[in-house]
């Protein structure tokens, strides 16, 4: 539809164009005139000429006018030629040189109008002009008639290279030369000019004392030769005749009617005629290729009429003149409002074919709309259909989304419900797990108790497994679980752990076969805790899972990204649905002994925490669990620092024998002093009966109590639980360490509770050490010695009793504070030297040094950098003769005044006062 809208708008306005086309005419025709003179006769002649050309519509005319001069005339013929005219009319100065030019345009194929004067060929499409042989005969007749058969005669002629001059002597010869008493005197060439004429006419006058008449081939020579006798007063004498009879003031007509001439023979100019002829030629109409005009005789006797006639016509002339003038402002109008009328009719076309365009487009617009509506009607019906399905699935969506939430939440309450009931677990199965260490390794033991023993340490074990995996899983879940990398050989530690299932795998006949890919190195950055977690998990369910005289087959091998641990056992058959849930957290497979469905979950964990993954697959032959660690490039890697407590590792131990000291067991006087703090009274019976072998042991079965007993009996080491009723252990700790006389006491946090924001809570309280229950009762002894002896080695360390002697110290960091302490003493000069500085060259930022000298000496770096700088200062000013202020330069302060502030605060006295001392 668009595209016939436009296809009927392009012929509007291809319409419209051919109209506004027609508007503007080229012209037709060009036409180039040479005219060879330039005079009256000429300029009458080129008048008529455009005149006539008026009278035809698009024909351009141009007129070149030379004087007389043959060369330039050639040249302005070839300028034509040149121009492209399209028909060219030449008045021919002389015939002789202007012929080959002339001849040469007629070849190019220009039509060639010849005038008045002829040329010496016929290469010329037409001739318009009088018969010159016939004029000078009609003038010879006149003169043998005036001078009646008897007479002298002398003639001046035209311009002898030119056809009517020549000719016209003949016609003029012709007849006189009937008369033989007429004679012709002589013959002078006027060149067609009066000048010459008058020239030619004194000569003629000197050598001729008579002479009747004068022939003077045009009027202009005849007035000349008149003024030449007239100045002889011999124009009396002698008749003169000329030729041209143009009207007009000075002209043929008046000079008869002057008396001047005695007669004068038309030469008519026929311009118009001439032009009427170039048309016909232009426009292929016929014509006659030789024009002849007529000539008359003018003389006393109608010179007066002619005058008359001629001024009439020229009357007429200027009429016409006038009336064409106003035919061209006619014609303007015309055209103007020829341009008005087609604007407004371009106008209205466009607005027609506009609304045409607009119409059509409507009628298209409205079809659309039909067709649109239609679909939108069919479109609104889907969406309707689409809505109602869309709020069908958005309900069955949300149903699924509460189903799943309220799954999420039992998950959860069930993870919290285990997690609290493993916490209560812990307390009573460490009490009992420890004391039957202790029975077993009582060699009076009978055979059956120890049997009785191993069975139910063994199943104490499970029950402390399961506990701490629950509590294991809700740490994953809680994106606590650390992981603690450090170099680590697979092959090495799985080779050894295989050793554990020996007695397992001969119980049940299982055949074991554990390959590997030879040479191979599988070592990689790993936590070996987890990893054994998951190496346990998976082989002691391959066991577990494997019928009698089945079989369990290891693999280690190394594909090209990853090692690869598979573990197959045979005889079991999980189904793929399993396979699929087999890691989720509480799920059991039928069929299988009941488990707590952790442990698959929590091998999930520590693989993924050590980016690698775990599948399952089983067929009829048997379950292979397939698990997939990243390979590493091990060199880049370094051991991992653990940052938490080092009782971290503790949390899931395996209990050893413990030592017990006999309950009531009295330690000497001197040796160190230990308060237990617990609500529980068979905790602290049982921590008293592990310490008071080699402490004295103090009890208080709350934190007030504690607090008391601290105060008054200043312990080496304070042990307290952590749930307490009233005040609890975290909030005694922060008393303990805020009393001057107790801040310095270690204080072992003790609590079955392992999150750790409870452990940070504690550690924020202050407390020196923290110990999970179920605890292993050689790690709180290990704790309470270690502590101890710390304390008494930081003193040592540090030297003095300005340092800090609250926290037990590892190796590490033993070896991190004596290289702080070096890397101290040898930069202390420099007075810019900061925090920044020192934690880069011991390989921290500013905020790990600050903390990790804050937590081992309670001192801040700066703190720990303006004691340095004290001590070593004492030390020069005791033992060198340096002055103060030089110490004070050697020691890195900027300004021995602010040195000497700080010595004062720090020392009680001033340097000098200290020199003054020393005298
Ligand atoms: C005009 C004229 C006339 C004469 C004619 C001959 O230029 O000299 O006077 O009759 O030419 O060609």
């Amino acid at each position: 539809m668009r595209r016939y809208n436009l296809r009927v708008l392009f012929l509007w306005f291809v319409l419209l164009g051919t109209l506004s086309s027609c508007s503007h005419r080229e012209p037709h025709f060009r036409i180039g005139i040479s005219q060879c003179s330039d005079d009256e006769w000429r300029h009458q002649m080129n008048n008529e000429m455009l005149r006539e050309a008026l009278f035809y519509d698009g024909v351009e005319v141009e007129i070149r006018t030379v004087k007389d001069d043959n060369i330039q005339q050639e040249k302005d013929i070839r300028r034509f030629m040149k121009e492209g005219v399209d028909l060219l009319i030449v008045a021919p100065n002389e015939a002789e040189p202007i012929t080959p030019v002339v001849e040469e345009a007629y070849n190019q194929g220009i039509p060639v109008i010849v005038v008045d004067r002829r040329i010496l060929s016929d290469k010329y499409t037409a001739y318009v002009g009088a018969d010159n042989y016939e004029i000078g005969k009609a003038i010879g007749k006149y003169v043998a008639n005036v001078l009646h058969g008897k007479g002298t005669v002398v003639e001046i002629a035209g311009l002898s290279g030119s056809t009517p001059a020549m000719d016209r002597h003949q016609g003029f010869m012709n007849v006189v030369a009937d008369y033989p008493d007429i004679r012709l005197l002589a013959k002078e060439d006027g060149a067609w000019l009066r000048s010459q004429a008058e020239e030619k006419m004194d000569t003629l006058l000197d050598l001729f004392p008579q002479i009747d008449i004068v022939y003077a081939q045009n009027d202009r020579m005849a007035a000349g030769a008149y003024a030449a006798a007239a100045r002889q007063h011999r124009e009396k004498e002698m008749r003169f005749i000329g030729t041209d009879a143009l009207p007009g003031e000075g002209y043929g007509v008046e000079q008869v009617l002057a008396g001047e001439l005695d007669a004068t023979f038309i030469y008519p100019t026929g311009g118009d005629r001439v032009m009427q002829i170039a048309m016909d030629i232009l426009n292929h109409r016929d014509f006659p290729r030789e024009t002849l005009l007529n000539t008359s005789v003018v003389d006393r006797d109608n010179a007066l009429i002619m005058k008359m006639q001629t001024a009439h016509i020229s009357t007429l002339d200027e009429k016409i003149e006038t009336l064409n003038g106003k035919i061209n402002q006619y014609l303007a109008r015309y055209s103007t409002q020829q341009g008005i009328l087609l604007v407004s009719l371009v106008a209205l076309l466009l607005v027609i074919g506009l609304l045409v365009a607009v119409y059509l487009s409507l009628r298209a617009k409205n079809r659309l709309n039909r067709e649109l509506s239609l679909q939108k009607k069919k479109l609104e019906e889907q969406k309707t259909q689409l809505i109602h399905q869309t709020e069908l699935l958005e309900q069955q969506k949300s149903q699924l989304e509460q189903l799943s939430r309220e799954l999420e939440a039992a998950t959860h309450a069930k993870l919290v419900f285990f997690t609290n009931i493993s916490h209560d677990f812990r307390t009573p199965l460490t009490l009992i797990a420890d004391p039957i260490e202790q029975l077993l390794a009582d060699t009076s033991v009978s055979t059956q108790s120890r049997q009785l023993l191993e069975l139910m340490k063994k199943n104490v074990h499970i029950l402390l497994r399961l506990v701490n995996q629950i509590l294991d899983f809700r740490k994953v879940e809680n994106g606590r679980m650390e992981l603690r990398l450090e170099p680590f050989d697979l092959l090495d530690s799985f080779r050894g752990w295989n050793d554990s299932f020996r007695m397992a795998l001969l119980k049940k006949h299982i055949s074991f076969s554990f390959e590997t890919t030879p040479d191979a190195d599988f070592r990689m950055m790993a936590d070996a805790e987890k990893m054994e977690r998951i190496y346990f998990n998976l082989f002691s369910n391959a066991v577990k899972y494997t019928p009698e005289n089945g079989k369990v087959i290891i693999r280690l091998e190394m594909a090209e990204q990853n090692f690869r641990l598979e573990v197959f056992n045979s005889g079991s058959y999980i189904s793929s649905t399993d396979v699929e849930a087999i890691f989720e957290r509480f799920y059991q497979v039928d069929g299988h002994q009941a488990g707590t469905g952790i442990g698959l979950a929590l091998v999930r964990a520590f693989v993924e925490m050590h980016g690698g993954n775990i599948t399952a697959h089983s067929d009829e032959k048997g379950t292979t669990f397939t698990v997939t660690f990243p390979k590493q490039d091990i060199s880049l890697y370094h051991p991992t620092v653990v940052t938490l407590p080092a009782e971290e590792k503790e949390v899931s131990s395996t209990l050893v024998d413990a030592e017990i000291s006999t309950e009531g067991e009295v330690a000497e006087a001197d040796c160190p002093t230990v308060l237990v703090i617990d609500d529980n009274a068979d905790i602290r019976t049982y921590v008293k009966s592990l310490l008071s072998k080699d402490y004295r042991v103090l009890d208080a079965a709350d934190g007030a109590t504690g607090i008391r007993l601290a105060m008054k009996y200043v312990p080496d080491v304070i042990v307290s639980d952590v749930m307490m009723p009233g005040m609890d252990g975290v909030e005694c700790c922060r008393r303990l360490k805020s009393e001057l006389q107790t801040s310095h006491i270690p204080v072992i946090l003790l609590t079955a509770c392992s999150l750790d924001e409870q452990r940070i809570q504690g550690y924020d309280g202050g407390a020196d050490s923290y110990i999970s229950k179920p605890f292993n009762s050689q790690l709180l002894l290990s704790r309470v010695r270690n502590l101890i002896a710390n304390r008494r080695q930081l003193k040592q360390f540090f030297g003095d009793n300005q340092t800090i002697e609250k926290e037990t110290i590892s190796d590490l960091d033993k070896d991190f504070v004596s290289r702080f302490k070096s890397l101290v003493e040898a930069k202390m000069k420099d007075p810019d030297l900061n925090v920044e500085d020192l934690g880069r060259d011991m390989g921290m930022s500013r905020v790990q040094l600050y903390r990790k000298l804050k937590s081992l000496t309670n001192y801040s770096p700066n703190e720990l950098l303006r004691q340095m700088r004290l001590k070593r200062a004492a030390s020069l000013l005791a033992s060198s003769e340096m002055t103060v202020a030089e110490i004070a330069y050697e020691v890195g302060f900027s300004s021995p005044s602010y040195f000497t502030k700080c010595y004062k605060e720090q020392f009680g006295e001033s340097p000098t006062d200290f020199l003054k001392r020393r005298g």
